[in-house]
C-alpha cells in the first residue's frame, strides 16, 4: 500500500538537507541521533504516561456505562488503540499525536531554555523549589483547562512533566528503595521530610567507574533525600555531597567522584534507569490524574487530544456590500451544524471574527452551535466604504486563537488594508498548520454599486490584492477562490468537504505565472471520497489520466475518472478512483496563475516539527522556534499517524515560491 500523505511546504529559497533515520518501533517515526534505543527518553515517558492515563479514563467511563473495555493498559500503547478504545468516532489520530507532540516536544526544551536552572532539574537538592515549579505549574494547566484553552495547558503540562521526571533520575528516590512515586511533588501542603541537611554528607567516592555504591549507608539508613549537583561550567559543590555524573558535568570530577542520574542505562547509575523511568511514568500519571480531577473528564480528555472534531471558523467582513456573503455563511454553517449534530463528527468548537473599516472582532469562540448560530444571525453587513478593510487583522486573531490544524474560512469583497501583517499571518500560519480559504467576492465581473452612493462605486480587487490572498492561501495548504456572489453558494461545497473526518491533503502544487505543466500524485487504498480542486482563471483546461491508462479531459464534466463542476475561478472534481490505486496525472493548460490541489479521507496521515540538536547534560533535541535558516542542516520529526506498519522512506520539502512538486513516499 502506498499511503496518503499530505504535502508540506516551507517557504525557503534553498535546498534542505533532511536527515531522517527511524529506528523506534511501533508509531513513532523519529531521528536517531541521541534517542537512545536502549534507554527511555522524556519524550517515551510522557507518551507512555499520557497513553496509559487516557486509556485508564476511557475505562473508568466505560465501566460507569457498564460497558466492554479489553484494551490491555501497559506501556506499549499506541495512540490508535487508545483513541478506538475510547470510542471516539474520529478515524485520524492525528490531534491526539498532535496533543502528544506537543508535550513531549515542550517537556524536552525544558533542557535548552532552562539548561542552568537546577530546580527545573531538581539538581543541588534544590527540592522545595522544584516542587514549587511543578505545583504552580499545575495550577496553571488547571486553569488553562478550565478556559479551553488546551494548547497552553499541554506546553506547560509538557515542562512541568520534564521537571517532575528528572525528580526519578536526578535524586536518590530510587535508591531509597521506593517503589511509588513522591506524590509531596505534586501537592503543595503535604511536608518534603528527610532532606539531607545542606552539610550532610551524601556519597563517597565511585570506584573507578564502578557507582553501585558511591551513596553512603547513613544516607540510605536514615532515608535522606538528595540529589546530584551539577555544573556545566563550575566544578564546585558543598562537600561530600553527590554529583549529577557524566562527561558534562564538571562537579562529578570533584571529590567524591561521580555521580548518580539514572539519565540513561550508560550514566553513573544506569543499573537504575528502568526502575527510575518506571517511576517517571507512574509519577506522569499521578499528575495527569490529579489535572482530571481538577478538569473534569471531558475537558481532560479535551486536553489530551482525544474527542476534538475540528472547529468551524469564519472571518466575514461584515462591511456594506457583504450581506449575501453573511447570508450565505450562515446557510453553510447551519447545514454543517445541522448535518453533523449527535454524530462524532459535529465541530468541537465555532469561532466567528467579523472584520470591517477600522474594526475588527470581537472574536467569539464558543462549543455552542446555538450560541454560533446566534452570532452568525446577529451579523449585519454596514459601514465600509471603497477603502481595503481590516481583513488581516480578523485573520490573525482567528489563526490565534483556533486550535492548530484548522480550517479557517475568510469571506470578503475587498482588498486587505492591513498587508503590513502578511508575515505575521504567515508565521503563524506555518507554527499552527492552519489552513486558510478565501472565498473573494469582489473580483469578479459583477462588481457592486455602492448603496449609499449614486456612483458606480466597484470593488474590484487590483491583481496584487489577490495576489496576497493567493500567498496566504498557498502557504497555508488553502485556496483563494474567487466567484460572483450570486456563485458563492455553489462554492461553499468546500467548506462542506473539508467538514469531512480525516481530510487529508495528498497533493498540492501551483504555478504563478501560470504555465501548462503535469502533475502526479499517488493514489492508495486507505484514500476515499478523493476531491481534486484546480483554481485559476480561465481559460484553463486539464486532463486526467488514472494509474491504469483510463483518461478524461475537462471538455466531459463527467466520465469515467471524475465528475466537475466549475464555479467562478474554482473547479471540483470529485474522483472516481475504484480500483485504480497508484500513480495518477493531471495535466493543466493555462497561462493564467493555478493551483491544484488533491485531498482524500484517509487515516493514515503524519505530523512533523521542526526541531534541533542541542547540547548540554541532556543532549536532545527540541522544538525549533521559527524558521529554517537557509544554508543550514535541518531536523524534522515525523510521526505517522493511523497505521502501525507504514514507514517513513523519504520526506522532501518544497518551497512555496519556487513551487515545486511535492512528493512524500511512504511504503510498507
Ligand atoms: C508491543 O506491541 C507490538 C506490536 O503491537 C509487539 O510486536 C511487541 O511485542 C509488544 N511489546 C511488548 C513488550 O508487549
Ligand atoms: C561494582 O562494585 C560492586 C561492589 O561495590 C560490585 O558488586 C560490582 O560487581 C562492581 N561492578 C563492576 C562492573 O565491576
Ligand atoms: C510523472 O510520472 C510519469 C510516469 O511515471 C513520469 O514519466 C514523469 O516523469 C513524472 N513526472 C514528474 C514531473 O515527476
Ligand atoms: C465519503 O462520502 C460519502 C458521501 O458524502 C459518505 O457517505 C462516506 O461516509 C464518505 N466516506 C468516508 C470514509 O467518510
Ligand atoms: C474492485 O476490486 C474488487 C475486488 O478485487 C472487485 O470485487 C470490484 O468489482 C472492483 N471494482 C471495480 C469498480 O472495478
Ligand atoms: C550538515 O550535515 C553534514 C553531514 O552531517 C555536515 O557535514 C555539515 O557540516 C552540516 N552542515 C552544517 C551547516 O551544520
Amino acid at each position: 500500500m502506498l499511503p496518503s500523505c499530505s504535502t508540506m511546504s516551507t517557504r525557503q529559497s534553498v535546498m534542505l538537507l533532511v536527515v531522517l533515520v527511524l529506528s523506534l518501533p511501533g508509531l513513532i517515526h523519529s531521528f536517531k541521533p541521541l534517542f537512545k534505543s536502549n534507554s527511555l527518553t522524556h519524550r517515551d515517558i510522557t507518551r507512555i504516561a499520557v497513553l496509559r492515563k487516557t486509556a485508564e479514563v476511557c475505562r473508568d467511563i466505560a465501566a460507569s456505562k457498564g460497558l466492554d473495555f479489553n484494551l490491555i493498559i501497559d506501556n506499549n500503547l499506541s495512540a490508535g488503540k487508545v483513541q478506538k478504545a475510547c470510542l471516539s468516532r474520529d478515524t485520524s489520530t492525528i490531534k491526539f499525536e498532535t496533543a502528544i507532540a506537543s508535550m513531549y516536544l515542550s517537556n524536552a526544551a525544558v533542557d535548552q531554555i532552562f539548561l542552568l536552572s537546577a530546580a527545573r532539574h531538581f539538581d543541588d537538592e534544590t527540592f522545595h523549589r522544584g516542587r514549587d515549579i511543578i505545583t504552580e505549574g499545575v495550577s496553571a494547566v488547571k486553569a488553562h483547562a478550565k478556559l479551553e484553552n488546551y494548547f497552553r495547558g499541554r506546553l506547560s503540562l509538557g515542562q512541568i512533566c520534564h521537571t517532575l521526571q528528572d525528580f526519578y533520575s536526578h535524586s536518590n528516590w530510587v535508591e531509597l528503595g521506593n517503589k511509588a512515586p513522591y506524590s509531596a511533588l505534586i501537592r503543595p501542603d503535604q511536608p518534603l521530610k528527610n532532606l539531607a541537611g545542606q552539610n550532610t554528607p551524601t556519597c563517597r567516592s565511585c570506584v573507578g567507574e564502578n557507582c553501585t555504591n558511591n551513596i553512603l549507608p547513613d544516607v540510605l539508613n536514615q532515608r535522606l533525600l538528595t540529589s546530584g549537583y551539577f555544573g556545566i561550567f563550575f566544578s564546585s559543590k558543598p562537600t561530600g555531597k553527590c554529583s549529577h555524573g557524566g562527561s558534562a558535568d564538571r562537579t562529578s570530577r570533584k571529590d567524591p567522584v561521580g555521580g548518580i542520574n539514572k539519565d540513561t542505562i550508560d550514566s553513573s547509575h544506569g543499573f537504575l534507569h528502568n526502575e527510575a523511568a518506571n517511576l517517571a511514568i507512574h509519577a506522569t500519571m499521578e499528575l495527569l490524574e490529579d489535572v482530571r480531577l481538577a478538569a473534569g473528564n471531558t475537558n481532560f480528555m479535551r486536553l489530551m487530544g482525544l474527542s476534538q472534531s475540528p472547529v468551524l471558523c469564519f472571518v466575514i467582513d461584515t462591511t456594506g456590500s457583504m450581506s449575501d456573503d453573511i447570508d450565505e455563511a450562515k446557510r453553510v454553517s447551519f447545514e454543517i451544524i445541522d448535518r453533523k449534530r449527535g454524530t462524532g463528527q459535529e465541530p468541537s468548537g465555532y469561532i466567528l471574527v467579523p472584520f470591517n473599516d477600522p474594526d475588527f472582532g470581537p472574536l467569539v469562540m464558543t462549543s455552542n452551535a446555538d450560541v454560533f448560530k446566534g452570532q452568525i444571525n446577529s451579523l449585519t453587513a454596514a459601514g465600509g466604504g471603497d477603502a481595503p478593510e481590516m481583513a488581516l487583522s480578523g485573520l490573525q486573531l482567528a489563526l490565534t486563537a483556533a486550535p492548530p490544524f484548522s480550517e479557517i474560512f475568510l469571506f470578503t469583497d475587498a482588498p486587505a488594508k492591513d498587508t503590513y501583517l502578511k508575515n505575521t499571518i504567515i508565521a503563524l500560519i506555518e507554527s499552527t498548520k492552519s489552513q486558510v480559504t478565501f472565498m473573494l467576492t469582489g473580483s469578479a465581473v459583477f462588481r457592486r454599486r455602492r448603496r449609499t452612493s449614486q456612483d458606480v462605486a466597484p470593488r474590484a480587487m487590483s491583481r496584487s490584492a489577490v495576489q496576497l490572498y493567493q500567498d496566504l492561501a498557498e502557504a497555508s495548504g488553502g485556496q483563494a477562490i474567487q466567484v460572483t456572489k450570486s456563485e458563492l453558494s455553489l462554492a461553499t461545497s468546500v467548506i462542506v468537504d473539508s467538514s469531512a473526518s480525516a481530510v487529508v491533503t495528498v497533493f498540492q502544487a501551483s504555478r504563478n505565472p501560470g504555465r501548462p505543466d503535469n502533475f502526479n500524485f499517488t493514489i492508495d487504498g486507505s484514500l476515499q471520497n478523493i476531491t481534486a480542486y484546480i483554481t485559476g482563471d480561465s481559460p484553463l483546461t486539464f486532463s486526467l489520466t488514472s494509474s491504469t491508462g483510463v483518461s478524461q479531459t475537462s471538455s466531459q464534466s463527467s466520465g469515467p475518472l471524475a465528475s466537475f463542476t466549475t464555479t467562478g475561478n474554482l473547479r471540483r472534481l470529485s474522483l472516481n478512483t475504484d480500483n485504480q490505486t497508484g500513480l495518477w496525472q493531471l495535466s493543466v493548460s493555462s497561462n493564467n496563475p493555478y493551483l491544484v490541489k488533491v485531498t482524500g479521507q484517509s487515516s493514515v496521515n503524519f505530523i512533523y516539527n521542526l526541531v534541533e540538536e542541542h547540547e548540554g547534560a541532556h543532549g536532545d533535541f527540541s522544538l525549533k522556534e521559527g524558521r529554517l535558516l537557509s544554508g543550514g542542516n535541518a531536523s524534522i520529526l515525523v510521526t505517522v499517524t493511523g497505521s502501525e506498519t507504514v514507514k517513513v522512506t523519504e520526506v522532501t520539502l518544497l518551497t512555496a515560491q519556487v513551487q515545486q512538486r511535492s512528493k512524500d513516499h511512504c511504503s510498507h
